[in-house]
């Protein structure tokens, strides 16, 4: 596989000119050029016309699109548009149509809604691919397959249900294997022939929707199963591009914190990671940026594509705001930031009718040029054109590494106790959003991550705990690394079963500490720590120190004074495992992880500047290039700490020289 040539951050978007005329397309190019345009996704939901009916295909449209795409100069991610169905296919072969939670088998409509274990689908779809690589492997546009889109959702059909006994034969191997393995005996659940078991949904295991399981092992592996049966569509597809084209890189549009799907478990099959960016409204910026090194840590640290994200408006929500002038700019630069090496759109042009037409694009209906979000848009084309390939191939020098496990987050909310109110994401994302906040860079990866080159690892409501896991975060304390976990951590093995040890389980000779019981409480009702060590909220265990000491105890209820905080000394070489067992402030957080990233001296020159995110890659050559975001609408008002040029303005800074970012400000400095 080689990996195109690439001289400046790629730039463009998804571009869908098969739904307007042609003199259209001359306005689109038009203004690509002006805006800086360079990469085009194409072809995304095109079946019904490359494939009008089952014997029938015809690629004239696409050829024209990757024709006048490539005469301009532009390069296109190619898609294989099998996300969204011919109404043909849905008609004569209705198993491609999914079941739902509820067991309701749908009829045609919508997209990204196929049956993973449909045969006929996955042999349509990998025809359909089969003959795009086979005509296009070639064509001077092609820079890189973009496999269906955004997979999601699950199927419990009939044949799901069959996919899914054999996928449990192939894990488990034997029945008792996996009675053991689900505590069957429980509930008088003892499987005796595979056919007894059927998907958990709302009509054998689950009330109160898909959190609320009997039998979590059950569950569980419908998860993993379900990831692995969409992940057996794209293998399939990519395995169909290869035959023809052995190169080109192939990849998919994942969607950050996800959780239906263990992009984990995908990342091997990528060739590069990319991912669609819609941030939750009511977020910090922290949030995609911790969606950005989630993405990065899915290829070891490797650059990502930003696939998608909005010039202006999303349409999906009840409530749509623009982007303020400027909060585009931010959002791409932090992307960059965070490594990306492309920043593509949805949408290049909007689309006429249906869902999407009111979803923001870089061109509207009225093909104006002279409007707002046009304007930012070639400014921005222009700065990245102006950068050139300075962060291209460019890598994130971590120190700190935080923990993110499907597994756990799975695991912790379809778990009936302790408490419902405690979500995964919120818990990690505190982590996360402290570390940035002291201005460390974060690397974001699996369970399974090499820890080796780490001083810090983050391991936030780690609830499962599997294979050697335990031993490689003791091997970063007795490298004199610090290791920290917290409340709900340490309680399960990969099937979701209690350890038969005191919790938590194979992290307490790490941690020191045994957690003897655990309060939880409705959400409002805090426990102030001592020392203005901020609050705890929702759940509070009630620890014992085992050669841990206290850094902060409760305050009120009959556990005060019992700490909420610990730390333990680990091995001959002064590194230590920290216990947060309570859902912390953000006071309370900042405090313990920046003690903890200050063991290492990890917290940054501008940590007291609350507003401005900094983020470090290093080029392939060397070059250290540091990135300098302003979230708030004051400027900031920095002293450099390093001399320093911005390679947007040309401007050079001294060591203990001002530094201000504007309003909403970015600096891209080349470090000396
Ligand atoms: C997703 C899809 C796009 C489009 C956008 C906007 O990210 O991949 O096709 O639907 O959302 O809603
Ligand atoms: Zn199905």
């Amino acid at each position: 596989m080689s990996r195109p040539h690439i001289d400046k951050i790629l730039y463009g978007g998804d571009y869908n000119p098969e739904q307007w005329p042609k003199e259209v397309w001359d306005t689109d190019h038009r203004l690509f050029t002006k805006a800086g345009i360079d990469t085009l996704t194409v072809g995304v939901f095109i079946w019904s016309l490359t494939q009008p009916a089952p014997d029938t295909y015809d690629f004239t449209v696409l050829d024209d699109i990757l024709d006048r795409a490539s005469a301009e100069g532009r390069r296109v991610v190619l898609a294989t548009g099998t996300a969204a169905l011919p109404p043909w296919l849905a008609k004569a072969h209705p198993e491609v149509n999914r079941t739902d939670f509820e067991g309701r088998r749908h009829a045609y409509g919508q997209r990204h809604n196929f049956c993973p274990s449909s045969r006929t689908y996955r042999q349509l779809s990998t025809a359909l691919a089969s003959r795009l690589a086979e005509r296009y492997a070639h064509h001077p546009a092609l820079l890189a397959w973009h496999v269906n889109n955004e997979y999601g959702g699950a199927c419990y059909c009939e044949r799901c249900a069959e996919a899914f006994r054999a996928w449990l034969r192939e894990r488990h191997g034997s029945l008792d294997a996996l009675n053991d393995a689900w505590c069957t005996t429980f509930w008088s659940h003892r499987f005796t022939d595979w056919s007894q078991i059927e998907p958990p949904n709302a009509l054998t295991e689950h009330w109160r929707g898909p959190d609320h399981t009997a039998f979590q092992g059950i569950t569980l592996d419908y998860l993993r199963f379900t990831t692995d049966a969409l992940l057996g569509c794209f293998v399939a597809e990519k395995e169909a591009i290869r035959a023809h084209d052995p190169s080109t890189l192939v990849t998919t549009n994942f969607m950050g914190m996800y959780r239906p799907l263990d992009y984990h478990r995908w990342a091997p099959h990528l060739d590069f990671a990319s991912w669609d960016s819609y941030p939750p409204l009511d977020k910090p910026p922290s949030w995609p940026a911790l969606a950005h090194d989630l993405m990065r840590g899915l290829k070891d640290g490797a650059p990502f594509w930003l696939m998608e994200q909005a010039p202006s408006t999303t349409a999906c929500r009840d409530v749509n705001p623009l982007r303020r002038p400027g909060e585009l700019r931010l959002a791409t630069w932090q992307a960059v930031a965070h490594g990306a090496d492309a920043t593509l759109y949805f949408q290049m042009r909007a689309s006429r009718g249906a869902s999407e037409k009111f979803f923001g694009a870089v061109i509207g209906h009225a093909g104006r040029e002279d409007t707002r979000v046009f304007s930012e848009v070639a400014a921005l084309g222009a700065e990245l054109k102006s950068l050139g390939a300075a962060t291209v191939g460019a890598r994130t020098p971590a120190r700190a590494a935080l923990l993110f496990d499907w597994d756990s987050w799975w695991a912790l909310e379809i778990s009936d106790g302790p408490s419902r109110l405690v979500k995964y994401l919120d818990v990690v994302h505190a982590y996360y959003g402290a570390a940035r906040a002291a201005g460390a860079d974060v690397d974001v990866v699996p369970v399974t991550a090499d820890l080796s080159a780490y001083d810090v690892v983050l391991a936030p409501a780690l609830h499962l705990v599997k294979g050697d896991l335990a031993a490689r975060l003791e091997a970063v304390a007795e490298r004199g690394g610090t290791v920290l976990t917290t409340f709900l951590s340490g309680r399960c093995d990969e099937h979701d079963r209690a350890f038969l040890a005191d919790v938590p389980g194979p992290l307490a000779p790490l941690m020191g500490v045994r957690v003897d019981e655990w309060d939880a409480r409705p959400a409002g009702v805090t426990n102030p720590l001592d020392g203005g060590g901020g609050e705890g909220s929702l759940v509070f265990e009630i620890v014992i120190p085992q050669g841990a000491e206290p850094v902060a105890r409760y305050t009120s209820d009959f556990y005060a004074g019992t700490p909420a905080v610990t730390r333990n000394r680990f091995g001959e070489s002064g590194g230590e495992g920290w216990y947060v067992a309570t859902h912390l402030d953000e006071a309370g957080t900042d405090r313990v992880v920046r003690a903890v990233l200050a063991r290492h001296d990890l917290v940054g020159p501008y940590a007291e500047h609350r507003d401005v995110e900094s983020a470090t890659r290093v080029a392939p050559d060397g070059t250290r290039v540091l990135f300098l975001l302003n979230h708030g609408a004051a400027a900031a008002e920095l002293t450099a700490h390093t001399t320093a040029t911005d390679l947007l303005t040309g401007e050079r800074h001294e060591k203990g020289g001002p530094l201000t970012l504007g309003p909403l400000g970015v600096a891209v400095l080349r470090v000396e």
